[in-house]
């Protein structure tokens, strides 16, 4: 909200940054800000409202200040009779600026701004020579902690952990490009209670632990399901069990050795689908913060937030029916106080600004009830959206075709792995039905069915609103029409290849050519590239990866629809419409980047 209260005339001589900075929105919002700067009455508050013009709409952003502001002034004097006489106002006191071409007042006093068609042409032209990364975001933060992916040790990495990989590896891209710096975090359960099971077991198949290998082990999670059956059944087995964590936990060598290896099997598996999907990740996991809990939780009770029940200690918070349990009766330490420890570590010794946890829903209740302590402990302010920030990214469930919670047919649990394998099959599959075996190189198949066949599943998971549960279906998602990664790829490989065919050297051409954008479809598609900035940012602000998909899809119908109305190669236009064809390549490939999917050239 900008208080007005003194008017400078010499606001109407300057003329807003021309120089486009990559959020197309908050240019057109400075030249607003100016105008209102001048129109409006000494003493009135108001914020400036620009939205991007809908569709059919005169204009292609529109300022909708005057009606407002009219209610306000109006019987008080005022030199306006009425709000399209302030809207007026507001449009002749426009800044003179060479982004604007006019700038006219509709109906009740909505201003429409139309944006210069040359100046847009300029500023994609810079873009294609300085690059794409000239228009990226800056947001208020420096350093964010992203939390994501967080499997359990021991416990096979299932579709949710999917869910989290993905939109937690897009979230920390966009944030990357957007200039924050990222640390990405795998919050590994590796510290729980099933390590007492785990490690008993451990001790009576291998008395040499030493020797324990990967193979030796076999699959973890059958290790597991074998541990946990025998303590469920065998009472001797589960007193040992118990005794296992305490010691553990109170830190015996030879337990910490075997529970080392443990981990590290599981690490290696869990590598293995890092690898895969091509996500960065630096395991902090549960036991990192245990050295820090104690004094933590002390910090806590000199604040004076923990009080005893039945034995145990908890943190009672206001709007929650059950209090936060910190400390249990027999001494140890609960998954809210490993988070809670984490925070602290983040906020104090990460000097992280925004922290972002993603998981299921399910785990909602979790983070609002620490996030609520750690406020209450005056470590976090107490409006959410004000920085040092905390936020859960929930996200739905994955179900079946049947509508039930996603299983495959032979097992309870769907492997990721599994999951990955078949949809490179499927894509490999679909590319030998086009002939492309005899086209291509083995090695040239192989990655394409990867870069299409992994690229589907995480499209089809990211395009949806993340709260939303999504049906998996491999028809779907494999499907080469609709809002589908296999149509975008290929869409974008179509463009390369455009460019290919023509025979121009394009580096060249962005040096000596111009941009024009004088037919509408080439002007449509123009403004959506200039927007491609400011949909970053919002898709970080709301820490929605959807916002992005949707952005890409409509980017592609926006040029099909340049494409199937105007020749490119052998037209009189050929060297402006090339490099507009490279303009939309070049975002949608920073697109596939940010969604963490790898482009295909050709196809
Ligand atoms: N390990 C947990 C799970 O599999 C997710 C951990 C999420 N991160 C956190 N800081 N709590 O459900």
């Amino acid at each position: 909200r900008l208080a007005f209260a003194t008017r400078s005339k010499s606001v109407a001589t300057m003329a807003a940054s021309q120089e486009f900075t990559g959020n197309l929105k908050r240019e057109v919002e400075k030249l607003f800000d100016a105008s209102l700067r001048i129109t409006v009455p000494d003493g009135t508050s108001v914020e400036t409202e620009v939205a991007a013009s809908l569709p059919g709409k005169p204009g292609d952003y529109q300022c909708n200040n005057a009606m407002g502001l009219w209610s306000v002034i109006k019987g008080k004097g005022t030199q306006f009779r009425g709000p399209p006489a302030v809207g007026q106002a507001i449009s002749k006191n426009l800044p003179a600026s060479e982004m604007v071409e006019t700038c006219s007042v509709a109906g009740p006093g909505f201003v429409n701004l139309v944006l210069s068609s040359k100046w847009m042409a300029k500023s994609i032209e810079k873009m294609l020579i300085d690059g794409i990364d000239t228009w990226a975001p800056t947001l208020p933060v420096k350093r964010a902690v992203v939390d994501f992916s967080s499997p359990n040790i021991a416990k096979e990495m299932h579709v949710g952990h999917l869910r989290s990989t993905i939109i937690g590896d897009t979230l920390a891209r966009m944030l990357e490009y957007s200039k924050v710096e990222i640390l990405r975090r795998n919050h590994v359960g590796d510290w729980g209670t099933q390590f007492g099971m785990l490690l008993e077991y451990l001790f009576e198949k291998f008395p040499d632990t030493e020797s324990v290998t990967e193979t030796a082990i076999g699959d973890l999670q059958t290790f597991y399901k074998k541990s946990k059956t025998k303590f469920d059944e065998d009472p001797d087995f589960k007193e040992k069990a118990q005794k296992a964590v305490v010691r553990l936990q109170g830190g015996d060598p030879i337990y910490r050795k075997a529970w080392a290896k443990i981990c590290e099997i599981s690490r290696t598996e869990f590598a293995k689908v890092y690898q895969r999907l091509k996500v960065e990740l630096e395991e902090k996991g549960e036991s990192f913060y245990n050295p820090y809990i104690a004094n933590v939780i002390g910090e806590l009770d000199s604040k004076g937030l923990i009080e005893e029940s039945e034995g145990a200690r908890v943190i009672f918070l206001e709007g929650f029916n059950i209090p936060l349990m910190v400390v249990k009766s027999d001494g140890g330490f609960k998954y809210a106080s490993t988070d809670l420890t984490a925070l602290w570590y983040r906020l104090n010794e990460e000097k992280a600004e925004w922290i972002v946890y993603v998981t299921d829903v399910g785990q909602q209740q979790h983070f609002n009830m620490f996030f609520k302590a750690a406020r209450k402990a005056g470590w976090l302010p107490d409006s959410d959206k004000t920085y040092p920030r905390v936020d859960h990214v929930g996200f739905g469930l994955v179900l079946g075709d049947d509508g039930k919670r996603f299983r495959t047919r032979s097992s309870d649990v769907v492997r990721l792995v599994d999951l990955l394998d078949e949809a490179k099959t499927r894509s490999k599959t679909a590319l030998i039905e086009r002939g492309k075996d005899k086209e291509w190189t083995p090695e040239e198949l192989d990655q394409t069915a990867e870069a299409v066949g992994y690229g589907a599943v995480k499209y089809a998971d990211l395009k949806n609103n993340r709260l939303t549960n999504y049906t998996f279906n491999f028809d779907q998602m494999l499907s080469d029409k609709g809002n589908t990664a296999v149509y975008l790829l290929y869409a974008h490989a179509r463009i390369c290849s455009i460019i290919r065919k023509s025979g121009k050297d394009i580096d060249k051409l962005k040096k000596t050519e111009k941009l024009a954008l004088d037919h509408p479809e080439e002007r449509a598609l123009g403004l959506h590239l200039l927007r491609f900035a400011e949909t970053v940012e919002e898709a970080c602000s709301n820490l929605l990866p959807n916002v992005l998909c949707h952005y890409l899809y409509d980017l592609s119908e926006r040029y099909t629809s340049f494409y199937s109305i105007h020749q490119v190669i052998g037209s009189p236009e050929e060297a402006s419409r090339l490099l507009l064809c490279e303009a939309t390549a070049v975002v949608m490939r920073k697109c596939f980047h940010l969604l963490g999917i790898t482009p295909v050239y050709k196809i």
